[in-house]
């Protein structure tokens, strides 16, 4: 059975680090749920590391149904949350929650959605009401990137931490249930977390949150469009990946492979009857 929101909560109150990954497909998310991740998060970072677009606000809501649902069919116990794409949440609350229903239908347990705008306040208001658990996202928020000039670190001084804080306090109050918080100083990560009932989880905001988010081609080193400092590497997948492809190009060229093991053959009595065919 997946965990639940209530089980996330009570990590908070008794001090145990949440930990939370994305996947993008079935397989990978089988993998990462039986290591025992608490959450796994349908990001719409797969628009840059899956999809190869430029930016996480090229990604449609068609596309981010399409890899909830494949994440969802290999998610056993982890509790799914999958991200709102751009525009799907922006326009007006019905539209929000006609959006983050067909996320749920998909497979997911909870929606994401980045900024704490009057517009997005209400909104979680309203999606918490219907029985949509949310996730609100706050400090670095990849869909703002062209507001905010770029990939830079928010809350560089105490009263911009204020500032978040009382955004992540609209969010609280509105019902999320967890706060990302992306690309903050740790001090005032620390800030924010003793001042929110709910946990918060955080991505490039140092060790004093509740709990911590990566992207798993990050942590796999498959994607090398970029490496972020906050991300560590712990394979090289992309090595080994192009190793393998490789090997196996020579293997076909130099008539390896398929060795007989790997072929399917036909018994005696057929093979000499085709023999009689010539
Ligand atoms: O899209 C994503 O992967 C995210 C994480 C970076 C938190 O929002």
């Amino acid at each position: 059975m997946r965990n639940n929101i209530q089980k996330i909560q009570k990590y908070k109150e008794e001090g145990k680090k949440i930990t939370v990954l994305t996947a993008y497909d079935y397989s990978t998310a089988k993998c990462i749920d039986k290591a025992g991740v608490d959450m796994i998060l349908v990001g719409d970072s797969l628009a840059q590391v899956a999809l190869g677009y430029q930016n996480t606000t090229d990604i449609s809501m068609d596309e981010m149904l399409i890899f909830t649902s494949a994440v969802s069919r290999g998610v056993e116990n982890a509790l799914l949350i999958a991200d709102m794409p751009f525009m799907s949440f922006q326009i007006n609350k019905n539209e929000t929650v006609k959006n983050a229903c067909e996320l749920i239908k998909a497979g997911a347990n909870a929606i994401k959605l980045e900024g704490s705008s009057d517009l997005i306040i209400e909104t979680v208001k309203h999606l918490t009401q219907n029985g949509i658990p949310v996730v609100g996202h706050l400090g670095f928020t990849p869909m703002s990137i062209n507001a905010l000039g770029g990939h830079k670190i928010q809350g560089k001084d105490a009263k911009r931490i204020t500032e978040i804080t009382e955004d992540a306090l609209k969010l609280q109050n509105a019902g999320c249930f967890a706060v990302v918080l992306e690309m903050v100083p740790a001090q005032g990560a620390k800030y924010i977390t003793q001042k929110l009932s709910i946990p918060t989880i955080g991505i490039g905001a140092g060790r004093f949150c509740d709990g911590q988010v990566l992207v798993s081609d990050d942590i796999l080193g498959k994607y090398d469009r970029f490496k972020p400092k906050f991300a560590r590497q712990y394979s090289s997948l992309k090595d080994i990946i192009y190793s393998v492809a490789k090997a196996y190009c020579s293997d076909v060229e130099s008539e390896v492979f398929p060795s007989e093991e790997e072929s399917f053959a036909l018994n005696e009595a057929e093979k000499e009857k085709l023999e009689n065919f010539r």
